[in-house]
């Protein structure tokens, strides 16, 4: 049995990762032979057979292939229907754990406790949707740790980086950059910032974006007409993009499904550089957020370490050598480094201090002695980066004569404007008949090292009281009993 294993669940390839004997993680490679399977699931239509990785991403069938399911692992709407029957973005999730688990398993042994990886970003529903698909997989998940935690964890492992470390992880959907210190095996998380929809997927989109427009000079037609030909294209692009990390120059010739000719792509990185500018100078802009909200400035960083794919565009290197006046750091596998993190992390081979990602509040209605108004406002109880696990008291008063049932609206998020926070779950407590406004009422939100809310409300006048986990309702969000059927029939599928 495999004791300790680290599984990275990314956006565009997935990794997992074993502690062997002597205390060093590896890379365990799928049945395929690839040590990172592509987050992709195909449906095929003949044999009831799941693809998921390479070969999965070459079905060609745009209707029943699946990319990037991460991106909506925190829509509670979001259900993928293939042959009539609906797909939570949790279940096909599960599909590539339950590759990794099936695959690697014959390598490293029976594969049942695993630590899983996440954007530090990640709200309350993309994470308890990640738990869930790996026990739908049939893995219970002893941890839940942040991506670029668990990177800097084998940073500091295999390179023995140590001091205020500045992580930068640009993989292929989303940022996230993350400021710790690490002392000996102490590693304490200060902050973290990030953005979802912003990685190296983005940068094919606008490449393709650039071989439509020259196709349609050269030839005058529509490079694609079809979601599989699109899709063909953005293959080409990826490519593309990965040759001008390496070359100043790329040639590529490209034709539609329309017979309409062949056109000449040339392309030069110092042009593929300025399309991606805009999004380049957002991820600058999270940096400074970041330093700004653990009170740095870019001096007070001994490193910056460079993890996922798309670090490995010269233009991502040379933009934070420039902002922090030394070369960031990296090793050969950036995008291997958080499963091998994540199974170092599963053996606690460090004493680490994780801050909570956001600030967890209740709307309540405060009075304006200005205006002399009272308005619904987001009144923080956890702020964001306090040290996890948490748990912080605040007492309101209940604003009108005789109610009945009290209601907290729990927040997450930064402002104060109730407009501009996420409501992320609702608890409501029966109260007495016939009280006065003006009753007091606990609310205590605690912060698990999951990174996962719960919420206890206690009416202070009559003692009752209700505890709740967050909890949201939608049709890509499964009760505990669909969880368990689900993960059933899930255990007797065919996946390759
Ligand atoms: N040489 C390269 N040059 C540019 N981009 C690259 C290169 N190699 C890989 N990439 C890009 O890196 C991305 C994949 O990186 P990675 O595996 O770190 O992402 P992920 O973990 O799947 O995504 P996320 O962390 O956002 O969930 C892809 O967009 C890929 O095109
Ligand atoms: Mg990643």
């Amino acid at each position: 049995m495999a004791e300790y294993v680290g599984i990275d669940l990314g956006t565009t390839l997935s990794g997992l990762a074993y502690l062997k004997p002597d205390g060093n993680p590896e890379i365990v490679p799928n049945a395929d032979g690839e040590r990172l399977t592509h987050s992709v699931v195909f449906f095929d239509s003949h044999e009831d057979v799941k693809l998921v990785g390479s070969a999965a991403r070459d079905g060609g069938e745009p209707d029943r292939t699946i990319f990037q399911i991460k991106r909506f692992m925190d829509d509670p709407e979001h259900l993928v229907e293939i042959d009539g029957k609906k797909w939570t973005p949790a279940e096909i999730s599960a599909l590539i754990l339950s590759k990794l688990k099936r695959d690697c398993s014959k390598i490293c042994g029976d594969i049942t406790e695993v630590v899983i990886t996440v954007p530090a970003n990640f709200n309350e529903l993309a994470r308890k949707s990640t738990i869930a698909a790996a026990e739908m997989a049939g893995m219970k998940v002893k941890r839940l740790v942040n991506e670029p935690t668990a990177a800097a964890v084998y940073y500091t492992h295999s390179q023995g980086v140590k001091g205020r470390i500045l992580v930068f992880d640009l993989g292929g959907g989303t940022l996230d950059t993350t400021i710790l210190e690490v002392e000996g095996d102490n590693i304490k998380i200060l902050t973290s910032e990030g953005a979802r929809h912003l990685g190296g997927s983005n940068f094919d989109d606008i490449l393709l974006d650039a071989y439509a427009e020259q196709y349609k000079k050269q030839t005058g037609a529509a490079l694609y007409s079809d979601e599989r030909h699109r899709r063909r294209v953005l293959q080409a692009t990826e490519d593309a993009k990965k040759m001008l990390s390496k070359l100043q120059r790329v040639n590529d010739t490209v034709a539609n499904d329309q017979n309409s000719g062949i056109a000449r792509i040339d392309l030069s990185r110092e042009h593929f550089e300025k399309l991606i500018r805009g999004m380049l100078t957002r991820t600058v802009f999270l940096v400074e957020q970041a330093l700004d909200s653990a009170k740095l400035k870019t001096s007070d960083i001994d490193h910056v370490v460079l993890v996922g794919g798309s670090t490995r565009i010269p233009k991502v290197k040379s933009m934070l050598e420039k902002m922090f006046g030394k070369v960031p750091k990296s090793c050969g596998n950036v995008d291997e480094c958080v499963a091998l993190g994540a199974a170092l992390f599963a053996k606690k081979s460090s004493r680490i201090q994780e801050v909570c990602n956001a600030s967890y509040g209740t709307l309540a209605m405060v009075y304006n002695a200005k205006t002399k108004e009272e308005k619904l406002m987001n009144s923080i109880v956890i702020p964001k980066n306090t040290p996890i696990p948490c748990s912080r008291t605040q007492v309101y008063q209940t604003s009108e004569d005789n109610e009945r049932v009290i209601e907290v609206d729990i927040t997450q998020g930064e402002d104060e404007d109730a407009k501009f926070v996420d409501v992320i779950g609702r608890l409501t407590l029966d109260v007495p008949p016939n009280r006065p406004k003006g009753c007091e009422v606990a609310v205590t939100f605690s912060y698990d090292e999951n990174q996962r809310v719960r919420a206890l409300v206690v009416d202070k006048q009559s003692g009752r009281s209700k505890e709740v986990a967050v909890t949201y309702k939608g049709a890509g969000v499964l009760s505990d009993e669909e969880l368990k059927r689900r993960s059933h029939h899930l255990r007797a599928m065919r996946i390759e």
